[in-house]
């Protein structure tokens, strides 16, 4: 068994596009458990276009985050647990709402466990304020015409009234 290191490194992952009050809760939650959280963008998402660039997600997550000095923003290509290796880093924190991300997260631990036995995904239950929340309905929502106050930071709400005002 690996010696348990002096300070534990987390990386919390996700596409952040944009960071909501739910992963800002599982920042500041992540923030008190670790010596140091690495909160990281993966780049290149193939899912589907991100609504902001890399460099956008980075400046939102930087004003959020301003006021927790061991929480660090930064992205990552390739493969999380390559990553999260050469950072340093022997956790992966992820939020799980509700029972429907329970498989996709469980798939992804355990084949994050076989590349890297070393490196353990720790889950942290969403705040029940945010279990409903997602950046995908919050961008369906504003997009439509809808209030998102109180389920984004102020200044993430005035970026999103931005894009879309721009767009519309
Ligand atoms: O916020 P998201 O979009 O649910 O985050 C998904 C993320 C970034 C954690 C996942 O897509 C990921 O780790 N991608 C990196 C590529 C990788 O390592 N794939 C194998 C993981 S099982």
């Amino acid at each position: 068994m690996a010696a348990k290191p002096a300070t534990v490194i987390a990386i919390y992952p996700g596409s952040f596009d944009p960071i909501t009050n739910g992963h800002l809760d599982l920042i500041e939650r992540g923030s008190r458990l670790f010596h140091r959280l690495i909160v990281s963008i993966l780049l290149n998402e193939e899912k589907e276009p991100p609504l902001f660039t890399v460099e956008e997600r980075v400046e939102m997550l930087r004003e959020v985050v301003s006021g927790y000095p061991n929480v660090e923003i930064d992205h990552f290509d390739g493969l999380l647990v390559d990553y999260a290796a050469a950072r340093g880093a022997t956790v992966l924190v992820r939020g799980i709402r509700a029972i429907s991300d329970y498989e996709k997260e469980l798939q992804m631990a355990l084949m994050n466990r076989r590349l890297r036995p070393e490196i353990e995904t720790v889950f942290l239950m969403a705040g029940e304020a945010h279990s409903f929340v997602s950046s995908r309905l919050v961008k369906e929502v504003i997009g439509l015409g809808g209030n998102i106050a109180g389920l984004v930071p102020p200044s993430v709400e005035v970026r999103l009234r931005q894009r879309f005002d721009a767009a519309g």
